[in-house]
């Protein structure tokens, strides 16, 4: 028997790990066909998962939200990560959890009440949000003027979800402007978020972060846990972009990658076009943080 190569990623489904080449979901599935799928991403960095009680518990209420229901519940999830990453091989990985509508049992229905939703995983090598390049400098964000952020009244942000319309839009602009990213605001001129990361903005010492139409990040809760170690106040709350363009300090969080600090957005510069000294020790707390064993978990195959 050959060897199954993970060197790639790995994924579950229907109780089996397959190389991630192999894992496929019908053309006919919901979560394909209207975006009707949840999802959550882990991160295992050096063999550790970090925060796992954080993102199988934000996972659940998703799927309460969309009223998504799997067989799995969340100890079932944890040893499947377990095993999956394990089996892998991989000691840096991108991991996602996803819950899917699936389709109706009579084939052509509408009604959603008729589909059989199911669970499936997946890993692939760590996911960098913005490039690791980009960490020394800082992240330089275009804000889009072609999509406003979907309004919260429509597709609440706070179940994850894949409607990248806006998001794709925005990434189209900035690339094509030279920028590395694209932040969005809401359509009353408030910030948001932007594709895989929550904004944090610093000023004269108080840190803010925009309260409506984002996702409730675990990275950026963590960040909000390590300004409260360090002693710094935190504000959840809505954010003019003009106030947040006159911050002394900006930073991104992202499972995939951590806090990022922003040096530039459209033509303003933050902290001499560098990474600021307060967005520097978050990230150096973060990361140590990881191999806090209150906050992180070896990867077990036989879990
Ligand atoms: C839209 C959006 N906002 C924010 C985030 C950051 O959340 P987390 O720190 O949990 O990765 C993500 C993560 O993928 C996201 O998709």
């Amino acid at each position: 028997m050959t060897e199954k190569d993970f060197s790639q990623g790995a994924a579950w489904m229907k109780g089996e790990i397959m190389p991630i080449g192999e894992a496929a979901i019908p053309v006919t599935d919901w979560g394909l066909t209207h975006s009707d799928i949840t999802y959550d991403v882990v991160h295992v960095w050096d063999g550790r998962f970090f925060r796992m009680a954080d993102y199988l518990e934000r996972f659940e209420r998703s799927m309460e939200k969309v009223r998504l229901s799997v067989e799995q519940d969340r100890e079932d999830m944890r040893r499947i990560l377990h095993q999956m990453v394990g089996q892998s091989g991989l000691q840096r990985a991108y991991v996602s959890l996803v819950a899917s509508r699936g389709q109706p049992s009579v084939p052509g229905s509408r009604d959603p009440r008729l589909c059989e939703n199911y669970f499936y995983a997946w890993c692939v090598p760590f996911v960098w949000v913005f490039l690791e390049e980009v960490l020394p400098r800082g992240a330089h964000l275009k804000i889009a003027d072609s999509a406003s952020r979907i309004s919260p009244n429509s597709v609440d942000p706070t179940a994850k979800n894949y409607h990248w319309g806006d998001f794709t839009q925005g990434l189209f602009e900035a690339k094509e402007a030279g920028f590395d990213n694209t932040l969005l605001l809401d359509s009353d001129g408030h910030v948001t978020e932007g594709p895989g990361f929550n904004v944090l903005m610093i000023k004269d010492g108080k840190v803010s972060t925009p309260r409506q139409g984002v996702l409730e990040g675990i990275t950026r809760k963590v960040a909000m846990e390590i300004c409260a170690h360090h002693g710094l106040e935190v504000a959840v709350d809505d954010i003019p972009v003009e106030q947040f363009l006159e911050a002394d300090e900006v930073f991104a969080t992202t499972t995939g990658g951590g806090p990022v600090a922003i040096s530039r957005i459209n033509d303003r510069v933050f902290s001499n076009d560098a990474p600021g000294e307060i967005t520097r020790q978050i990230n150096e707390t973060y990361w140590q943080w990881h191999n806090d064993p209150a906050m992180s978990e070896v990867v077990d195959v036989n879990y």
